[in-house]
């Protein structure tokens, strides 16, 4: 999600060279040089990356999941610092390592918390492993050499496909299901949700704040939180998605997305037929789980975003626009009818 998006943003300005790094080769068209390479594997990046010698600015946008916070330290610190580590020695040059968290080193995902959440917030009780991965950062940037720039964004949205973390493929599938089934469009989280505050981070918003991030002196070291810039509550916003899909927006009807979703798939191999949509896997469309936990925060979640805006970052999105913006885009790529 948020690498592609990145990739995106640079291809527009013709003063960056791009390289790719994953295990898999886009899927998309770019004009980015893609590396197959295992971050997760030390000799890989040193064969794969050795001949880098003139990249300046490192995006970490890794992740592997792994069933519990604690497991997930060990292979996302790994993959952090085998790619730093073989792109510094292959680059003297290496400026900067901008690094993605996220608000869930708050606590966001566990209950109610401080909020607005300032980037001088302690953690929450540990393991976390956006916060080892700071750590690593902090302990092993050299005296002289590359600084870094993490990020803090909420629930990024953006055009993606085949990824863990992607709400707006969750509410799109969901609509579209609903739709054939006769169902009006009923909020599938916690009432709660349904009225709490929430924020998102726009893929695009997010990969110009990268930039910035790369690229100001007032980034440097520093920690950041990066949303839209505004708030929302789902129940403002739930009629508004019914009618982007032609739909009766329903009352609030809680169930478990990953359990009552699971069994569509035949239903959605037919609806690709008959509306012609593009011919994309159900497993690889949508992942229900983060749909329920998305939906489940029944307590308002919000970040603080002063900090950047006085380091020089002031661009703003109108969270509301963007995510109707982002339906009626999959609408209009044939993902959903
Ligand atoms: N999405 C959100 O809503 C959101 C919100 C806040 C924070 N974040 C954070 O932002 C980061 C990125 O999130 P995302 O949603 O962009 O994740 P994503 O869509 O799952 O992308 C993860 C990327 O990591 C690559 N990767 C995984 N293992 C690898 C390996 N061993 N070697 C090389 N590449 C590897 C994957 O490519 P291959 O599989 O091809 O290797 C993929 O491109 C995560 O730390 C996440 O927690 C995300």
């Amino acid at each position: 999600m948020i690498g592609r998006n990145l990739i995106r943003h640079l291809e527009d300005k013709s003063d960056w060279e791009i390289v790719g790094l994953s295990r898999r080769t886009p899927d998309f068209p770019t004009r980015a040089r893609s590396i197959s390479v295992d971050l997760l594997d030390r000799e890989d990046c040193r064969r794969k990356l050795f001949d880098l010698s003139s990249a300046t600015h490192l995006f970490y946008c890794a992740f592997q999941a792994r069933p519990s916070w604690a497991e997930h330290g060990p292979p996302n610190v790994t993959m952090l610092a085998n790619s730093v580590e073989a792109v510094a020695s292959a680059s003297p040059g290496l400026e900067r390592v901008v690094l993605v968290q996220g608000t869930k080193i708050y606590g966001s995902h566990l209950g109610p918390f401080k909020t607005p959440a300032k980037e001088s917030d302690p953690p929450h009780m540990l393991p976390n492993f956006y916060w080892d991965q700071e750590h690593w950062l902090r302990e092993n940037r050299p005296s002289s050499g590359w600084t870094w720039t993490a990020l803090r964004p909420q629930t990024v949205c953006g055009f993606a496909l085949g990824n863990p973390m992607n709400i707006v493929t969750v509410i799109a599938v969901y609509a579209a299901i609903s739709k054939e089934l006769g169902l009006p469009l009923r909020f599938p989280g916690k009432r709660g949700a349904y009225e709490a505050v929430y924020q998102v981070t726009d893929s695009e918003h997010l990969a110009r704040a990268m930039v910035w991030a790369a690229c100001a002196d007032t980034a440097r070291n520093e920690v950041f939180n990066v949303t839209n810039g505004d708030f929302f509550r789902w129940c403002n916003l739930w009629p508004r998605i019914a009618a982007v899909f032609g739909m009766a927006p329903g009352p609030v009807q809680t169930i478990k997305l990953a359990e009552f979703m699971a069994d569509k798939a035949p239903l959605w191999d037919d609806m690709q037929r008959r509306h012609e949509l593009e011919p994309i896997p159900y497993e690889d469309l949508v992942a229900w789980p983060f749909g329920d936990y998305v939906f489940g925060c029944d307590w308002d979640v919000m970040s603080d975003t002063l900090k950047i805006q006085r380091a020089g970052f002031h661009a703003a999105v109108d969270s509301e626009e963007m995510l109707l913006a982002l339906l009626a885009e999959l609408r209009a790529k044939r993902i959903v009818p």
